[in-house]
């Protein structure tokens, strides 16, 4: 896979250098390339923001700068009717105002051959680059989380992260993609390693019974347990057609009762 980054911080970028991804760059899976937005510019000062037209406060980004730097990163394929070799590049342009990365996304994302990421800073890049840019890149404005960060360097980070290890060959052990958290809708269950007895707490003695069918009920109870206590919002998502007579009962237990194909909280 091929992932540019554009950024005024190019030096923000080297954590990707390190641990897995740094690893499969070198290793060729992943060719990323990091570009400072100033070398697009053309002025003594490498102008990249001005006043925002309408006023209020901030600066917003320039589009021409913009312009040439996505031009040049990822232009080509995209040009003409988009039906190139393998479709158009995604461009991800990070801002609180997007739709939010989750999980799903990171594996659609992780399908395509090339991403083009946007860092805005500021109050973000002037509207007409992103209309511009729909001529050649699937344009995607895609925010981490409801907060808001200085700039889209750290959710870049983030996602990179998050697509880069579902590429295939990025993680050595792929059946550890199977059962963490998000990957079944339910948060993942609690684990635990040596010594069995720790400052007199135990491990639960299920884990050390061997009894691999057991072990697998008492884990699944434990994501349902979890996803009720932390995030009862993922629920309320799954389709109940994929529950067993387990899960319900602990469902039951929860306070929950399916209806159909929902999972609800008992009224
Ligand atoms: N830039 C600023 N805030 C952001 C957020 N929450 N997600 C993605 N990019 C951002």
């Amino acid at each position: 896979m091929r992932i540019d980054v554009v950024s005024i911080f190019p030096e923000y970028l080297a954590a990707l250098d390190l641990s897995l991804i740094g690893k499969a760059r070198q290793d060729g899976l992943l060719d990323l390339r990091v570009h400072d937005l100033r070398d697009f510019t053309t002025d003594r000062h490498r102008t990249v923001d001005d006043t925002p037209y309408g006023g209020g406060a901030g600066m917003v980004m320039k589009p021409e700068p913009w312009a040439q730097a996505l031009a040049s990163v990822g232009g080509e394929e995209g040009a003409g009717d988009g039906s190139g070799d393998g479709g158009r590049p995604v461009l991800i342009v990070p801002s609180p105002a997007g739709a939010v990365f989750t999980q799903a996304m990171a594996y659609e994302l992780a399908e395509e051959k090339h991403l083009v990421f946007a860092c805005g800073r500021y109050e973000g890049i002037d509207e007409r680059v992103l209309e511009w840019a729909g001529e050649r890149f699937d344009v995607r404005p895609v925010s981490l989380g409801d907060y808001v960060l200085n700039g889209g360097e750290v959710a870049v980070l983030a996602m990179v992260e998050a697509v880069g290890r579902l590429v295939p060959g990025v993680v050595g052990n792929p059946e550890s993609l199977v059962e963490e958290s998000h990957s079944d809708g339910l948060l993942e269950y609690p684990v635990y390693t040596k010594p069995s007895s720790w400052r007199e707490r135990e491990v639960p003695e299920i884990l050390l019974s061997g009894n691999h069918g057991k072990i697998a009920q008492w884990r699944r109870g434990q994501q349902l347990q979890r996803t009720a206590a932390r995030r009862p919002d993922l629920l309320e998502k799954i389709d109940a057609g994929t529950l067993s007579k387990a899960d319900k009962a602990e469902l039951a237990a929860l306070g929950y009762e399916v209806a159909g194909d929902r999972i609800l909280p008992r009224r």
